[in-house]
């Protein structure tokens, strides 16, 4: 059987996996780190971004024995952009990260537009959407070339074209998100109307062939370039390889931040509790919507943690972590608060420490305080959709830890099952992949049936866990309230 090489391009690395059909042939992670300045910025070379590219393909064809592919499939960060030449690929400024805050002004001059923006859209006029840090790079850094998200301009190094996915363009808030096109009305409110901008295709379509990894790869032999198919938002690729694909079915995915997102779906909803709306998959035979909410920072609260000195590695959350927080409180807003908040300045807390507080116990602080917010986004999204959540589906690396999926179930009272494979992205857009060259394979057939590794009972009382609930949610409002960090 032919097989698809599978990348995710996320945050704090790219994972390349090569898939048979069948089986996991090869798995390989290049990290890359962003840089973390002052005034809430997020960068990160592009170039750092393309390597970590090709080097993590190149690596995992070798490592799977170089068979025949059959494509290439690429998740992105979703809301990452540059700006970039598009004669030559060269790029004209750093990516400015989907934490990045800077954009703060650009959405501060819309505000009055705020609701027309939203209910175009289905997102809040916020830094972390692409559009304010489109516009802030016109405004701040160039006037040349184009300015679009990373999987354009990683497509473009791959395959020469001038495309991105639905789901990708749907976090721009330049898309109109009923008509799936792009709205000349948003393009001149954030004065990007004459920008040339890619050409919007679905998850499911072949945009071009790529030689990008073919000295390597079987496809190589023969000197025919690799389809590249199978473009869309890591959280999307995650919530497709999870089988979220029914109203009411839920996912979370910890990586670099935590993304909880719910089908709703052939048609876009509008959240009533600051969620956000926005395509699920766009397909040759179907269009999905999600509902969505963010935390903008857990991997990276847990990575912040071991630079401070507090832990010694990310995988010895659950070894370091106290039986208990005394006390102590964390509102991971280290790069600002989504849903229902919506402050984009940097309001990240710890509260309720005293002299007992100990190390340990503000490692459990996190890890309370990262299932804490998961959970009210879970709460909201069973509101906006109207059915009780009965089971959170998650995966991630941070679902690794014992005591953050114990926390996650005791906090949200529901039973919480973990993914059985650490690449739920890649897998998802492997099954996009294959939707691509199979006109007649349908989304459910296209995805692997799947039983939880792992599934995590809620032990709290309810009492217990809305009492933990009320004080987190006191300290996030008092978190979000600051407007005045630097
Ligand atoms: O919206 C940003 C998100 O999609 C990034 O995902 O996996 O890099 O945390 P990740």
């Amino acid at each position: 059987m032919t097989a698809i090489l599978a990348v995710d391009q996320g945050t704090s690395g790219t994972k390349a996996l090569v898939h048979d059909g069948e089986r996991t042939l090869s798995v390989v992670e290049v990290p890359v780190r962003p840089a973390y300045l002052d005034g809430g910025r997020v960068e990160v070379d592009p170039l750092d971004l393309l390597e970590s590219v090709r080097q993590a393909g190149t690596r995992a064809l070798r490592e799977a024995g170089d068979p025949p592919l059959a494509a290439v499939s690429l998740a992105n960060q979703g809301e990452s952009v540059l700006a970039w030449d598009p004669m030559t690929g060269r790029p004209l400024s750093t990516v400015l990260v989907w934490q990045d805050g800077r954009a703060q002004d650009v959405c501060a001059d819309l505000a009055e537009h705020a609701d027309f923006v939203r209910r175009r859209t289905g997102l809040m006029l916020d830094p972390y959407f692409s559009a304010p840090k489109m516009a802030w790079l016109r405004r701040h850094a160039t006037r040349e070339g184009v300015v679009t998200t990373t999987d354009s301009w990683l497509v473009h190094q791959l395959t020469g074209a001038f495309v991105t996915d639905a789901t990708t363009a749907s976090r721009s808030l330049l898309l109109d998100l009923d008509e799936v096109a792009w709205d000349p009305d948003l393009l001149a409110l954030f004065g990007l109307d004459d920008e040339a901008l890619p050409r919007v295709v679905r998850c499911d379509e072949v945009v071009g062939g790529t030689s990008m990894f073919a000295s390597r790869s079987g496809a190589s032999r023969s000197g025919a370039e690799v389809p590249v198919a199978g473009l869309v938002v890591d959280q999307q690729a995650a919530l497709v390889a999870e089988r979220c694909l029914d109203p009411g079915l839920v996912k979370c995915t910890y990586g670099t931040g935590a993304f909880l997102l719910g089908a709703t779906g052939e048609r876009a909803a509008r959240s009533a509790h600051g969620l956000t709306s926005s395509l699920a998959w766009s397909l040759r035979r179907s269009t999905g919507y999600c509902l969505d909410g963010q935390v903008y920072t857990a991997g990276s609260a847990v990575r912040w943690l071991v630079d401070l000195g507090l832990l010694s590695a990310p995988d010895a959350l659950d070894a370091e972590a106290a039986g208990d927080s005394g006390g102590a409180c964390f509102v991971p807003g280290l790069a600002g608060l989504a849903q229902p908040w919506w402050n984009p300045e940097p309001c990240g807390s710890f509260t309720g420490l005293g002299l007992a507080t100990t190390p340990g116990r503000l490692i459990r602080a996190v890890v309370e305080g990262l299932a804490a917010q998961v959970a009210t986004l879970a709460q909201a999204m069973s509101a906006d959709i109207g059915v009780p959540l009965t089971r959170l589906r998650v995966d991630g690396g941070l679902t690794r830890s014992r005591a953050l999926m114990q926390a996650q179930a005791d906090l949200l009272q529901v039973p919480v099952d973990v993914y059985p494979s650490p690449h739920a992205t890649a897998l998802g857009t492997a099954a996009l992949a294959r939707l691509a060259l199979d006109e007649e394979l349908s989304l459910p057939a296209a995805i692997d049936v799947w039983s939880p590794a792992r599934s995590f009972e809620p032990i709290w009382t309810e009492r217990r866990a809305a009492e933990a609930m009320a004080r987190w949610e006191q300290a996030a409002r008092s978190a979000a309230a600051r407007k005045d960090n630097p």
